[in-house]
């Protein structure tokens, strides 16, 4: 391997952390061995009607004295923006089973209030509708990913919210979305066949579930340039026989949305805290982080089977750690805060599906803001950006960039009790500009790494990163110090054939190694 020898001496953080003595640790990243594009819909959103995920969260309607566009809050908006976010999936999750389209068309004051008996049985004003939602997508240059109503619903109302957003011709669906402000289709490239219908979407059977999938899916009717890649609804965790009944749909089906939310519960009753939590917390929870890997490559191999050329994506339409709520808050609006353990959730995951780039073509973190593992806090005015949300702006060099292997095999464990998770967790892509993103994570909550990364074919001009780390292992942002965790840029050195740098405990770091021009 040829790398320019030199040393970085960017600014560096300068963390008093409690850490044990450093372990050192050698990984090799083959830069040379292409691999599948790492779709950007990887760094997918997922914003329901849920608690003030939307509402207040997002939306606060153009009276309000927050600052705001056209009904959405300004600052929440900007931040968003810098994640460059490739999707929302919307308007649920569970709300979506029970929400009819035509609530949310037409002038605001004029839309029914209905029930949201999901989520606590709070009033739906539907001030945020289809219109309102496209503004939102537009704003942030996200795709939009519906999700239609299949339990409550019919296949009229599916197949004409379609026809409402896409036609461009003079139905009186298409007239009617003129009439309402909006002269041109909307593009929909993404649409949800129902979520979760072995429970809130209608409690079905995979095999009844496949033949609704039919009856619904025969009538959404689009224009040929704008038809949606259709996404039938996962079965629960490892239910790999509902993977393999709706993979046998044939031609109709472009995608199986699957759940895996990082819950260490046996009750769903104690799922734990958010922050506050033990050592024996923290490995638990990173211990069933990692689960995702197994659930995937279960899911794949069936898929594989059954779709041996690789047409039906894998989509991780809601995943994320899920924790009991926010002392005081409603126990239905799943507010929870959000911490460098989460930061590192989400980091594993992706290097996770990093891994299985071939086939997981959308993932959708639960969700945007204030509700589970959020990007974004708020409370009236206040808002702050979560250690989530500046993991997933660190890992934008990953969005469609192509993943090469990484050979971590000698990595060490780290254990707590009976609970063993490896110390370090790495990807590797080449991005558009060609340049080489590494994302690392160092799972020990007290040890350092010494890494030493080496790389092979790959001519390096410059290397940079940035380190997320904290304190204490449930450090986080609240809104009298909203950036105690943020970050930081990390000291790297290329010395021969490897980069080094010291992984602090508890960290995620992403680096950018810069290609020689000659190369
Ligand atoms: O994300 C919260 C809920 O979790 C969604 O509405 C549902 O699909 C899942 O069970």
């Amino acid at each position: 391997m040829t790398i320019l020898r030199l040393l970085i001496l960017a600014p560096v953080v300068c963390l008093s952390l409690s850490s044990l003595a450093d372990t050192d640790v050698e990984i090799s990243i083959q830069a040379d061995a292409p691999g599948a594009v790492i779709d950007r819909h990887i760094y997918g959103q997922f914003a329901e009607h849920l608690g003030h995920g939307i509402y207040q969260g997002l939306w606060v309607g153009e009276e309000s004295q927050i600052p705001n566009v056209r009904g959405f809050r300004r600052d929440v908006v900007e931040a968003l923006q810098a994640l460059q976010i490739p999707n929302i999936r919307w308007p649920g999750g569970c709300f979506a089973e029970e929400y009819h389209w035509k609530d949310g068309i037409g002038p605001r004051d004029e839309r029914p209030t209905r029930i949201n008996t999901n989520w606590g049985d709070v009033e739906e004003s539907n001030a945020v509708g289809t219109h309102e939602f496209f503004d939102l997508a537009e704003m942030l240059g996200a795709d939009a990913y519906i999700v239609g109503n299949v339990g409550r619903g019919s296949p009229k109302e599916m197949a004409e919210w379609l026809e409402y957003i896409t036609a461009d011709n003079n139905s009186a669906l298409a007239k009617l979305r003129r009439a309402n402000g909006r002269e041109a289709p909307w593009n929909v490239p993404f649409w949800g066949v129902g979520n979760e219908n072995w429970k809130c979407g209608g409690n079905m059977g995979a095999e009844y579930y496949a033949d609704v999938y039919r009856r619904y899916t025969t009538f959404l009717k689009a224009p040929s340039n704008n038809t949606p890649k259709k996404i039938a609804s996962g079965g629960y965790h490892l239910d790999t026989a509902w993977t393999d009944e709706i993979s046998q749909i044939g031609s109709k089906i472009d995608g199986i949305g699957i759940h895996y939310y990082t819950m260490v519960t046996e009750n769903w009753v104690d799922k734990g805290n958010a922050t506050g939590f033990t050592k024996d917390e923290w490995f638990a929870h990173l211990a069933e982080t990692l689960k995702m890997d197994d659930y995937l490559r279960s899911h794949i191999a069936v898929l594989d089977r059954n779709d041996p050329e690789g047409r039906i994506g894998v989509y991780v339409d809601e995943w994320g750690s899920w924790y009991d709520v926010e002392e005081g808050s409603n126990r239905k609006f799943l507010r929870q805060q959000n911490s460098i353990r989460d930061a590192l959730v989400a980091a594993i995951n992706f290097n996770i599906f990093h891994r299985y780039a071939d086939r997981i073509r959308m993932t959708n973190i639960a969700q945007m803001v204030n509700v589970l593992q959020a990007m974004i806090l708020t409370d009236g005015e206040e808002m702050l950006l979560t250690p989530t949300y500046h993991v997933y702006e660190m890992h934008t060099p990953f969005h469609d960039a192509v993943s090469v292997p990484v050979e971590s095999g000698g990595v060490p464990s780290v254990s707590d009790g009976d609970t063993s998770i490896p110390m370090v967790s790495a990807s590797a892509a080449i991005g558009k500009g060609g340049d080489l993103a590494i994302s690392l994570v160092n799972l020990s909550p007290e040890t350092d790494v010494s890494l030493a990364a080496r790389v092979d074919g790959f001519v390096a001009r410059d290397v940079s990163g940035k380190v997320l780390t904290g304190e204490e292992i449930d450090a986080h942002n609240i809104f009298a110090t909203p950036n105690a965790v943020r970050p930081m840029p990390i000291r790297v050195s290329i010395e021969d054939d490897y980069l080094r740098l010291t992984l602090p405990a508890k960290s995620v770091v992403v680096l950018s190694v810069q290609r020689s021009s000659g190369q």
